[in-house]
């Protein structure tokens, strides 16, 4: 076991205000994908945890509910201070346990962060509406009420950030939640109740389970406590989730699977496409839903963007995330390392050719080259699903209308991306692409002010903005008749 000092470091589920052991006693360990060794034996929980938990919630909710907007903002507000205030300790952790390069760690955090100040704010702003009403002596109007205790099933790519997400907006709605945190990357989770202890956010109001799926996740999904569950994750997972959801008729937004494209034409600036694709495909090792997975190029500028692109690769350090230098740290693990190696091999197979890369690294463990590979098509492995690893697909096409249709051809909608210098092809290619967020001349849009989520089989619901507080919330019809003044 490597032990790393650090006051946000805790191994024990957090439960109403409480640290506690598993009801089972089970632990498990957390490894650092940088090394293979043990940070942590955390405390396991089960079926019995969870209820444990969401009943603390449910007593929690009135008063949690009752309290003024501007009151939980306050308590959220104490939070996002002593979360940046603390951002070196949390992305120590975070780098320790998921492994990507330090200065990656603590944007996340100061991301995140931004979703729990947001979100305090617009709680503020959960305005009801005046309907001009329809008879005499009768008024109509809706109300906007906290849907009741939420639930949070979070992934391992950003152990932080997709936490606050979800839980900023649960909260400054007037709901409690339960987060089940990723089994590879509990630590933030909890590092983030320390804090919110620290906060004075009342017991009850927020509980952190680490745990298996097949318990916690799916005890969340179908308990009639839980009102509104929130998902990030494989679009398997989520299918699952949604169904186990249906039972009880609860709110889902899922955030799911990408396959994401991006699409550089001949009218690209060719250093913005380029440093575009880098910031999207490599961000995370190529581990978060809305990396560019599908890079179409068209053939003008197709030389030029593939020497220039090899080199942008072939210049990245990998490394520990903890060294300052690192662009790109570990994958998360054997399983994704051995997902990377079948694209590959797929792709070689059906006549694609590696440029740059293209095996395991000699640093040994999980960590894998930055890889390019040329000539990929669309009956291949890697077009067909997201590699969530650090392989750089090149595709080529000949016209505008042939970019979209391949870039459509997937059955999911997260993100796309596209680099083009023409205002008229930027609207034309914006409007025909199917998919939930649409970049253009940029490989990094994430904020969050603006709306997050997808189409198709990349999910429901939308995260951030003013849209991510409503599937916190329900809307309340109220027919106020006997008002007649005479
Ligand atoms: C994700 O991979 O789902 C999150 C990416 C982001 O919010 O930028």
């Amino acid at each position: 076991m490597t032990s790393i000092t650090n006051d946000l470091l805790y191994d024990e589920l957090f439960i109403a205000g409480e640290w506690c052991p598993s009801v089972s006693g089970r632990r498990i360990p957390i490894l650092n994908p940088a090394t293979g060794e043990t940070i942590a034996e955390v405390a396991y929980g089960g079926r019995d945890d969870t209820r444990m938990a969401l009943d603390r919630a449910a007593e929690a909710l009135p008063a949690w509910a009752r309290l003024t907007a501007v009151e939980r903002a306050r308590f959220l507000r104490r939070w996002y201070d002593l979360i940046l205030s603390h951002i070196d300790e949390l992305a120590a952790i975070l780098t320790a346990e998921q492994g990507k390069p330090i200065r990656e760690a603590r944007a996340e955090i100061a991301y995140g962060a931004q979703f729990i100040e947001w979100f305090a704010e617009e709680g503020k702003r959960a305005y009801g509406e005046i309907i001009p009403t329809n008879l005499p002596g009768r008024r109509l109007l809706t109300i906007k009420q906290p849907v009741g205790v939420t639930a949070a099933v979070t992934p391992w790519n950003f152990p932080m950030a997709m936490i606050a997400r979800k839980v900023g907006p649960a909260m400054a709605a007037g709901c409690p939640m339960v987060i089940k945190p990723a089994s590879e990357t509990p630590l933030s989770a909890l590092a983030l109740a320390g804090l919110a202890v620290q906060a004075g956010v009342p017991e009850g109001v927020l509980s952190v389970i680490p745990g298996p799926g097949s318990e916690v996740g799916d005890e969340l999904a179908t308990n009639k406590t839980v009102k509104a569950i929130s998902f990030t994750g494989s679009t398997e997972v989520g299918k699952r989730l949604m169904a186990q959801a249906a039972g009880t008729v609860k709110k889902v937004a899922l955030e799911l699977g990408g396959n994401a494209p991006i699409l550089v034409f001949d009218d690209a600036d060719l250093d913005t496409a380029v440093d575009g694709v880098m910031a999207s495909k490599f961000r995370n090792a190529g581990q978060t839903c809305v990396c560019a997975n599908r890079i179409y190029v068209q053939d003008g500028i197709y030389e030029d963007f593939i020497s220039k692109f090899n080199a942008a690769v072939q210049s990245m350090t990998v490394g520990d995330g903890l060294d300052a230098d690192t662009d790109q740290g570990p994958l998360i693990n054997d399983e994704a390392v051995a997902k990377v190696e079948h694209h590959i091999a797929d792709a070689v197979s059906r006549g694609a050719t590696v440029t740059t890369g293209g095996g395991r690294h000699g640093l040994g463990g999980t960590y894998f080259e930055p890889t390019v590979i040329v000539g990929a098509t669309s009956e291949m492995a890697v077009a067909q699903e997201e590699t969530f690893g650090p392989l750089a697909a090149v595709f080529r096409f000949k016209t505008e209308a042939e970019g979209i249709a391949q870039a459509n051809d997937t059955p999911f909608g997260l993100a796309a991306y596209f680099f083009t210098r023409d205002l008229a092809r930027a609207w034309r290619v914006g409007e025909g692409l199917e998919y939930g967020v649409v970049a253009v001349n940029t490989g990094s849009f994430s904020y969050e002010g603006a709306p997050f989520g997808g189409v198709k089989e990349s999910g429901v619901g939308r995260e951030g903005s003013a849209h991510g507080i409503e599937e916190f919330l329900d809307i309340k019809y109220m027919c106020i008749d006997g008002l007649e003044t005479e």
